[in-house]
């Protein structure tokens, strides 16, 4: 192996002396070894591994594996040819071949890095990774208890995790590993090919805990690490990408994003279909007259049976209206959509409905105008209250939000009072988990409960941010049962024990309840934990109380 690499790279600085400004090349070197890059960098692929990356003259995998490409997390592409399937004045784009599917490396001339994509063929289910470069504190795995998967406690009781540094892929500008001189970035300035809406998560970087390598993940396809797992059928021809793998400082990466956001959809993809896209907009109102400001818009299947957050055939497109209830989405791939909007929080902390329509066609070139549509709410003048903001996240609870970190739903207290008009949301926590009692009291005086005599009952909404099993809840009004929430009524997702602090997969729960189990004066709803599962639990999102 030694005397291979020795050669190679003895041979390589004569060709760079007599190719010197070549710009991008792809050479055949071995049955399945290839060597391909620009006069900045180049990498050099086995069937399995890109294990040289040279840039400005230094490598930078060093021991690590170095890039690898598959489904499942694994490394299970295996490359066996490679050809330039299309080139253009100033770059060339080299196509890898495996059984399932195509990946590009799309490489301009003088450029820090290539674009890449995925053209699938015959993938079961997707979520590629790929994976560079070394880097330090591999120490501290060393004496730590792992806990659960690629998760370790340290001495002192805190946990280490790959799961911390995940985040949710439609936020992001850049991300990569870097050392003192120079980092590797996957830039995506455009999302369409994610899978699933805003609440999207995955990993970007991690420690190999075997060898000490950092990783560099590219998961473009995630189907569970933060929601209830469900495979996706990939049609033939679906395309991932083309986003950035970028070489260079923070400084520059940064301003590289901004540059291929400006540049997005890239016009030099061949490729109808993704060159194929028109606009839409639309004009959100409730029904009791305000406008749909802040609410979540989510562009996706057309088939809405199946919820947003496991849809991932297709292309898919998010925003945020206005204070208006106004939105606009540009550069969509022109199709039929389905349109989903919800509450994000804001003006529409309260309401907990959405909206959904079938059959939206976006046509290239031209912009689909939507609205005014309206959105049917409760009556607001029937609340009597509501505990945090419902936009499908634990935000505003104490210990919710970011960042990511293992185990915080432990230190959620058992027991806990809130007082309606006393307490503030900020008293409430983001998890329950410990077996114990949550209590909210709340008053209601003679008139409340006149309006109360009309309407014959009330209706609770728990909205759940998430919830990971085997954790058990009985729901209780003054102590008499309304229904209990266990493994049996929800389906696990995985977020609470993989340090998700802000959101899992969403569910909303309603009981109703006869106006004769609520009397003048204080009234007690009970959320008490009845099955306690380490670092398991229900992650909170909102709760309504209101007439029916
Ligand atoms: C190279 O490829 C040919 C054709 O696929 C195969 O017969 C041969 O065994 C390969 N050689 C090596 C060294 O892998
Ligand atoms: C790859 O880059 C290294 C370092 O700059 C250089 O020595 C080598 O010749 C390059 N390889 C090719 C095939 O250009
Ligand atoms: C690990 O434990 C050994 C022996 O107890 C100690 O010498 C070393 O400093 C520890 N390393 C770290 C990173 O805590
Ligand atoms: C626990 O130990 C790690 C590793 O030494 C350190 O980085 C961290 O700050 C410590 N945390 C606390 C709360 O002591
Ligand atoms: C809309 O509300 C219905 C009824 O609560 C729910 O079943 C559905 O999942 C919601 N859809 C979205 C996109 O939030
Ligand atoms: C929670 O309250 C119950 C009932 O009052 C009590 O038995 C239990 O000890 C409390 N748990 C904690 C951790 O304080
Ligand atoms: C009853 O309580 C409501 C708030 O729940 C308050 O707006 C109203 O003024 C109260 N009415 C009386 C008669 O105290």
């Amino acid at each position: 192996m030694c005397s291979i690499i020795l050669a190679l790279s003895t041979l390589f600085a004569c060709v760079t002396l007599s190719y010197a400004n070549r710009g991008p090349f792809l050479e055949q070197i071995g049955n399945t070894t290839w060597t391909f890059g620009n006069d900045l960098w180049n990498v050099t692929q086995g069937a399995i591994y890109a294990s040289n990356v040279y840039f400005r003259g230094t490598e930078l995998v060093g021991s690590a594996s170095g890039h690898y490409m598959g489904y499942d997390g694994e490394n299970n592409f295996v490359w066996s040819s490679a050809a330039i399937t299309s080139r253009g004045e100033d770059y060339i784009d080299v196509s890898f071949s495996c059984k399932e599917g195509e990946l590009h490396w799309v490489i301009f001339d003088g450029q820090a890095g290539a674009y890449q994509y995925f053209v699938n063929r015959a993938l079961p289910d997707l979520k590629p990774t790929c994976a560079t470069s070394p880097s330090p504190d591999f120490s501290l795995y060393q004496n730590a208890t792992k806990v659960q998967d690629e998760t370790w406690q340290l001495a002192n009781g805190t946990f280490i995790t790959k799961y911390d540094f995940s985040d949710y892929v439609r936020e992001r500008d850049f991300y990569g590993v870097y050392g003192p001189d120079v980092g590797s970035w996957y830039i995506h300035p455009g999302t369409d090919y994610y899978n699933s809406d805003h609440l999207s998560q995955t990993l970007t970087v991690h420690r190999e805990s075997a060898t000490g390598d950092s990783v560099q993940l590219n998961v473009v396809q995630d189907t569970s690490h933060f929601r209830v797992g469900e495979k996706v059928v990939q049609p033939a021809g679906k395309v991932w990408g083309p986003w950035l793998w970028y070489l260079g400082s923070v400084e520059d990466a940064k301003e590289q994003s901004s540059e291929e956001l400006a540049k997005w959809p890239y016009s030099w993809l061949k490729d109808a279909a993704y060159q194929s896209r028109g606009a839409i907009s639309g004009d959100l109102r409730l029904s009791d007259g305000r406008p749909a400001s802040g609410a979540a818009i989510f562009l996706g299947d057309t088939d809405s049976t199946r919820r947003p957050s496991i849809q991932g055939r297709d292309y898919y497109y998010t925003t945020q209206t206005d204070q208006d209830g106004r939105f606009s989405l540009e550069n969509v791939r022109s199709g039929t959509y389905g349109l989903y909007a919800w509450p994000d929080g804001g003006a529409l902390a309260g309401v907990y409905t959405n909206l959904s329509m079938s059959g939206i066609k976006v046509a290239a070139g031209a912009v689909t105008k939507l609205g005014p549509l309206t959105w049917s709410v409760p009556d607001q003048s029937k609340r009597l209250f509501s505990i945090g903001e419902f936009d499908k996240k634990a935000l505003g609870f104490r210990n919710g939000g970011p960042p990511y970190q293992h185990g915080v739903s432990e230190q959620s207290p058992a027991n806990l009072t809130f007082t309606v008009g006393k307490s503030q949301t900020s008293d409430w926590y983001y998890a329950q988990a410990l077996v114990g009692t949550w209590t909210i009291e709340f008053y209601l005086n003679g008139s409340d409960l006149a309006l109360g005599d009309r309407a014959g009952s009330a209706t609770l909404s728990l909205s759940f941010a998430g919830y990971s099993q085997s954790t058990a809840m009985d729901v209780t009004i003054n102590d008499q049962l309304l229904g209990s929430l266990d493994k049996d009524t929800f389906a696990s997702d995985p977020s609470l024990y993989r340090s998700g602090k802000t959101s899992g997969e969403w569910r909303l729960v309603q009981y109703s309840i006869p106006r004769a189990s609520l009397r003048e004066g204080f009234n007690r709803l009970g959320f008490i934990i009845t099955r306690y599962t380490q670092w398991r639990g229900f992650m909170w999102d909102s709760i309504i109380l209101e007439w029916a």
